[in-house]
């Protein structure tokens, strides 16, 4: 570029992004995933990441990256709630980020800023130091219209239901029951939904959102996103179609999953992973455990160090289980997903629906079985189960007939069948949506044409 001519180098100077992801996996992949296909598209890119979490940055050679030092250690956030681990990032990141983005600010070659739409501070500094905002929201669009009808569904009594009306429809927000309505587990309930307005508020002041989604998928979610919001809206994803989220995994991806899955026969196994975040108690490890066992289909289970309160890793499952499951199971900390995913072992995936985890069993056409621990994915299992039809909702929780009978359902049963077709119809939109003529392909297009036209005439 620097050998370009005098007319170009100015139209070039303006060309620098400064992304500020959050550091949770489920959020880390998707902001690197945009960067790369950024970077392709001709941008220079800045990253801005806490010490806290960060991916191996010797893999980013091609982005120039700024650490904040935020002195967050592991034991600090293990034992707190989401909400409190969000608000502590919050306090240790506010003042580094402005004085960072207020550096680079001097430097005008900075089109804007992207950052994750839950570091809703972020917009006040983008204002101050008068650099346009675009927003990254990381799951589906639904989820992201569910968090902003939050104080609509507190002032129709919804948030204070009684248990037995769990299944009544939100009739202002189908498909949702009151049991999808986003929860957060938080001793302070109210904290967190004066939380989902800040991020809303700030949304809408910004100058535009990503979305990584696609328009065949949510394109009544994203009309009504256009009724709702004036910013402008880009449904660019699936990102993983473009660059896989390994090279931004925090944990190490235990690859003799595929060697363990190489020696299976086709589609005869179900993957089961609940993200990076989710976390249960004993008692419903062993539910999964046992629903597991019970449903005599081989799995490929990913139990997280620390995905049960208190416990190492496995030493809460029984010998009695272990024996049973020897020859049909296979367990590891962490997997390599995508490439689990795209096994042709592989025959279903229970997930605790994550939009990340979601869109990668799209694009594979592997059906689902949805669980949900909080938040967004409370509303995407309701999807995938009513909407899309592409999953089987858990709808009791974490139970062990309920388990076995959904997992025999969707490997061997009808019910799989149908689900398998639907998916595959989906997986074909999906596969067009990125290539040219495609959805997705066309709004990459209108959001570089978006962000050079942030540049100054010179
Ligand atoms: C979080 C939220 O929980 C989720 O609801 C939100 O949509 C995004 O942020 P997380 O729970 O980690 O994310 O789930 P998900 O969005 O599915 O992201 C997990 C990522 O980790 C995926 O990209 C997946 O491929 C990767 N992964 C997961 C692995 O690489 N290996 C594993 O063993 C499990």
């Amino acid at each position: 570029m620097d050998n370009h001519g005098q007319s170009i180098q100015q139209y070039t100077e303006r060309r620098r992004l400064v992304l500020f992801p959050l550091p949770l996996q489920g959020h880390i992949n998707p902001m690197i995933q945009l960067a790369n296909i950024l970077h392709d598209k001709g941008f220079n890119i800045t990253i801005i990441h806490t010490k806290y979490s960060c991916p191996n940055l010797s893999n980013y050679p091609h982005f120039t990256l700024h650490l904040i030092p935020d002195g967050i250690s592991a034991s600090e956030v293990s034992t707190t709630e989401l909400a409190s681990v969000l608000k502590l990032l919050e306090d240790r990141c506010i003042g580094p980020f402005r004085d960072i983005l207020s550096q680079l600010s001097s430097d005008d070659s900075i089109a804007c800023i992207i950052t994750d739409a839950i570091w809703y501070f972020t917009q006040e500094v983008a204002d101050n130091l008068k650099i346009p905002r675009i927003v990254l929201r990381t799951s589906s669009v639904g989820s992201f219209l569910a968090y902003a009808a939050m104080p609509l569904l507190q002032d129709k009594g919804y948030l204070s239901m009684k248990d037995s009306e769990m299944d009544e429809p939100v009739v202002e927000f189908p498909p949702l029951k009151v049991r999808d309505i986003p929860r957060f587990e938080t001793h302070d309930p109210e904290r967190v939904n004066q939380y989902l307005v800040k991020i809303v508020e700030a949304t809408k002041k910004a100058s535009g959102i990503i979305f990584n989604t696609f328009k065949e998928l949510e394109e009544t979610e994203l009309a009504k996103l256009g009724e709702e919001f004036t910013v402008p809206a880009f449904p660019i994803g699936p990102f993983h179609k473009y660059f896989s989220a390994s090279s931004s995994s925090l944990w190490t991806q235990d690859r003799t999953s595929i060697s363990w899955l190489d020696a299976q026969a086709t589609k005869s196994v179900i993957y089961v992973s609940f993200g990076s975040v989710a976390t249960m108690h004993e008692e419903k490890l062993n539910e999964v455990a046992w629903g597991l066992a019970n449903s005599e289909q081989p799995f490929l289970w990913v139990v997280r160090p620390g995905l049960v309160h208190g416990s190492e890793w496995l030493e809460i499952l029984s010998k009695e289980f272990l024996e049973l499951i020897s020859k049909r199971g296979y367990i590891v900390k962490w997997a390599p997903q995508q490439e689990v995913l795209s096994h042709p072992a592989i025959g279903g995936f229970w997930t605790h629906s994550g939009w990340n985890s979601t869109l990668e069993s799209i694009c594979e056409g592997v059906p689902m079985i949805c669980s949900q621990f909080y938040g967004d994915q409370m509303v995407n299992s309701r999807y995938m189960n009513d909407t899309w039809k592409i999953g089987i909702k858990l709808e009791k929780g974490l139970e062990r007939v309920e388990i076995e009978t959904a997992i025999r359902k969707l490997m061997v049963g009808k019910e799989g069948e149908d689900v398998r077709r639907n998916i595959m119809s989906l997986k074909e939109k999906l596969d067009h949506s990125p290539k040219p003529g495609g959805s997705s392909y066309q709004s990459l297009d209108n959001l570089v044409d978006f962000i050079t036209s942030f540049r100054t005439p010179v």
